[in-house]
């Protein structure tokens, strides 16, 4: 988009127009520079100040974004009898005259967003109600308060979607969009409404609503169930509750509330087709342990104001978990970043379809991985960074959990679990159980090598990815892994590691991702794992690379935080030859050693993504800027010639000093010092 619109400017080009105008009748215009196929003309960003009248007549698309159009004229698209699209987004139009559109009345999508028509609002208003077939209008982004809006969408009632984004909108009565009986679709996102009184109650036939990014409180008394999509995301909302009293099926299927203030799960239809449920970023917690302590006194109701200072009351169970709707269809349900400690008894198993749970940042205690506490139909479950001190399972139960794939324990601080846990998972092919005290054992061998609890890793025939990082782990006994087939192990941040060169040898045909970043790790034969593509070193105070690794076809290697003083020079070849992302930085290079560096920066193919922030320590210990280090400063070592060079300096100033000194000498010795004055001034002072 051109930098203009400052009010300095805008003069100026209140004057193109005219000025073109004038030209115009003058001679016609050079060929526009719009690109025409078949019906549709192309014109977006070239500085265009008005519709080209040179284009074939029988166009029925126009495309003029991201010009300088300030005003549509009454003729502007007189020319252009059929079109049925026009778009002028992005272009700083201030207006539309009247009747600009009257020549071109079959249009129906219309497109004006990201202009300046909060100030011709009521022209264009009067030049949209010839639109009969108007289908598409969007215009957001420009400015629009909400008496603007009423004025501009009466009488539009052919319109199907309406895209109202960006603009000033406050507060939204029953009047605003009283005409739009046909609207299927409406976006209202990044607006200002803090209250929505009855303006959708016309809109019978609307499925997708957005209401992402205001500033509403709540959503009480909803009703709209002809509506299959609502995004009120990104509010304030602490309220979510449907109109109790209607019993028929919601067309609901999407509902998104993340991003807002929710304290209890929102009060659901009582029959709706939900599928997605996105609650996440709330302060969502079931309360149903304290109803045994409920007192009569206490509340079951909320009453609001709306703008008119008119109360509404409405009556809730707040404290019985029992009723939350109907979920039955529910197939996502992301409660991620909320302050869930449990489900009441039954909830989850209300979603006899669930296959996605998420449930990261929450505050649950213990988990059951059984086919009583869990749908069977699960897919993926995430519960990483919770409380989670226990995890319990059992094979009758918990091998029926057959869709069970993902399952994401990491970040708590799991102490039981039964060791053969994931061997009773028919299909588990992604385990994350990085940071909890978990440490590995052998079938038939309760006690971990390591630490209090353990799990068995072998023969699990489907398992793919393992994630044990930062367990804590000690040791890694070459049977450990024995019918498992990993492609990607992540063992990082297990400082205390002792892998001897055999403990994954049972891995060398599938491993393809391997890290072992801060694992201690000094040597390490690489050579049998010859699908290795990713391998992640990083932070192993490793003094130089390991050989073996110049018989691999890696990707990606990371090589940061370690002590390696160079690369030889074969090795950077074969790195820059072979792998695609290299990250070294935080090594101990010597920048008299860096042909390596030169080497990888003129590579076509690899990546060095920290190469410019490499650093590298000169003669004089000083550390350096690999980048910027002029290697003439090592030159001693660079090349033996210029050490010739200055010997042969040094000699030649030290002969002519000896030279001079030598005719001072033999000119001015006797009268200048006599011996005795000498021998007194050399003399100490006495003070
Ligand atoms: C809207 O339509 C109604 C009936 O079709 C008509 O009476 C009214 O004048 C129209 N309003 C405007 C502003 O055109
Ligand atoms: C307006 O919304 C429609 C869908 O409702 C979308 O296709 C269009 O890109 C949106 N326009 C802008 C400028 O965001
Ligand atoms: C809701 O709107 C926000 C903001 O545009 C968007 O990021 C999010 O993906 C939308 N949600 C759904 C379910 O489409
Ligand atoms: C309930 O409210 C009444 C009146 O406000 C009060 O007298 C009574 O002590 C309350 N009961 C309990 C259990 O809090
Ligand atoms: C408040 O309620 C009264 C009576 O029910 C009604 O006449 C009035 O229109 C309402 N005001 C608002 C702003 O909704
Ligand atoms: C709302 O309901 C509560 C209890 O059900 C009642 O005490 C209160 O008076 C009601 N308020 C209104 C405005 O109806
Ligand atoms: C919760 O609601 C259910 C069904 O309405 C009812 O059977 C149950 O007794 C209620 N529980 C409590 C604690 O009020
Ligand atoms: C797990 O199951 C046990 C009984 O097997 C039950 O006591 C416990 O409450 C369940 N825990 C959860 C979190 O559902
Ligand atoms: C298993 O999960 C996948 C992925 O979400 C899903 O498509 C499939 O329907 C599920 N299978 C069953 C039996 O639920
Ligand atoms: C497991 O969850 C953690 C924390 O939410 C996340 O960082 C990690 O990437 C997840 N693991 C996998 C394998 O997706
Ligand atoms: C692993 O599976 C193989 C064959 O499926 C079986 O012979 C072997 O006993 C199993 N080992 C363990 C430790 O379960
Ligand atoms: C290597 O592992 C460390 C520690 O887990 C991590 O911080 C780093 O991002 C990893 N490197 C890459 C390239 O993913």
């Amino acid at each position: 988009m051109p930098d203009l619109g400052a009010p300095r400017t805008l003069p100026f080009f209140a004057l193109l127009p005219v000025l073109l105008a004038l030209s115009q009748g003058l001679s016609h215009p050079p060929n526009s520079p719009c690109r025409v196929t078949q019906n549709t003309a192309r014109c977006d960003g070239f500085r265009l100040t008005s519709v080209p009248s040179d284009l074939p007549h029988q166009i029925e698309e126009l495309f003029l974004n991201q010009n300088l159009v300030l005003k549509l004229q009454y003729d502007s698209l007189s020319r252009y009898p059929s079109l049925r699209l026009f778009s002028c987004a992005n272009s700083h139009l201030r207006a539309v005259e009247e009747d600009g559109f009257s020549g071109s009345p079959l249009i129906e999508s219309l497109s004006l967003a990201n202009n300046e028509l909060h100030h011709g609002y009521v022209q264009l208003a009067h030049s949209m109600r010839c639109l009969t077939r108007l289908r598409t209008l969007d215009l957001s982004g420009n400015g629009l308060r909400e008496d603007m809006a009423s004025d501009l969408l009466q009488n539009l009632s052919s319109l199907e979607f309406l895209n109202l984004s960006n603009n000033n909108l406050l507060r939204l009565d029953e009047a605003i969009f009283r005409d739009l009986h046909q609207l299927k679709e409406l976006n209202l996102e990044r607006n200002l409404l803090f209250e929505i009184d009855g303006a959708f109650d016309h809109l019978k036939r609307l499925q997708r609503l957005n209401l992402a990014y205001n500033s509403l409180p709540c959503l009480v008394k909803f009703e709209m169930t002809q509506l299959v999509v609502l995004n009120a995301s990104h509010n304030i909302i602490e309220w979510f509750i449907t109109n109790l009293d209607l019993t028929e099926t919601f067309q609901l299927e999407t509902l998104d509330l993340s991003d807002n203030q929710l304290l209890y799960f929102p009060f659901l239809p009582q029959k709706s087709r939900l599928k997605t449920l996105l609650l996440s970023n709330n302060q969502i917690s079931f309360y149903g342990h304290l109803a045994e302590h409920t007192s009569p006194n206490w509340t079951t109701s909320v009453e609001y104001y709306n703008l008119g200072g008119n109360l509404s009351n409405i009556t809730v169970d707040l404290w019985n978990d029992s009723f939350h709707g109907d979920i039955s269809s529910v197939e996502l349900l992301d409660l991620r970043v909320n302050q869930v400690r449990y489900f009441p008894q039954g909830f989850l198993q209300k979603m006899p379809h669930l296959n996605r749970l998420w449930l990261t940042r929450n505050c649950l205690e213990s988990l059951n991985l059984t086919a009583e506490d869990l749908p069977v139909t699960l897919y993926q479950l995430d519960v990483s960074n919770n409380r989670l001190t226990e995890v319990r399972a059992q094979l009758s139960s918990t091998s029926k959990l057959n869709n069970l794939t993902h399952l994401n324990l990491s970040l708590n601080d799991i102490q039981q679990l039964p060791p053969d846990m994931f061997t009773m998972l028919p299909s588990v092919s992604s385990v994350d159980l990085s940071y909890n005290r978990v440490g590995l054992c052998l079938p038939g061998d309760t006690t971990s090598l390591d630490s209090s609890a353990c799990a068995v890793w072998r023969n699990l025939s489907s398992l793919k990815q393992l994630h044990i990082a930062g367990c804590n782990i000690m040791n890694v006994p070459p049977i450990i892994f024995k019918g498992t087939p990993l492609t990607h192990l992540e063992l990082s941040n297990n400082p205390g590691l002792l892998i001897d060169q055999d403990s994954l040898l049972g891995l060398s045909g599938t491993l393809q991702h391997l890290g072992l970043s801060n694992t201690g790790l000094q040597n390490f034969d690489f050579s049998p794992y010859k699908n290795l593509k990713s391998l992640n070193i990083s932070k192993n105070s490793m003094l130089e690379l390991p050989r073996s690794l110049m018989t691999l076809n890696l990707k990606l290697l990371d090589l940061r935080d370690n002590m390696l003083s160079t690369i030889q020079s074969e090795q950077a070849f074969v790195l820059a030859d072979r792998v695609q992302i290299l990250y070294v930085n935080g090594n101990a290079f010597n920048c008299c050693q860096l042909q390596w560096y030169r080497t990888l920066e003129a590579s076509r193919t690899l990546s060095v993504v920290d190469l410019s922030e490499v650093t590298c320590t000169d003669l004089h210990y000083q550390r350096q800027r690999a980048v910027l280090f002029n290697s003439f400063l090592c030159g001693r070592r660079n090349t033996e010639e210029s050490f010739f060079w200055y010997i042969l300096l040094f000699l030649s100033v030290s002969v002519s000093l000896v030279g001079i000194g030598v005719i001072y000498f033999l000119t001015f010795r006797p009268k200048v010092l006599p011996r005795a004055i000498k021998k007194r001034c050399w003399r100490p002072t006495p003070y």
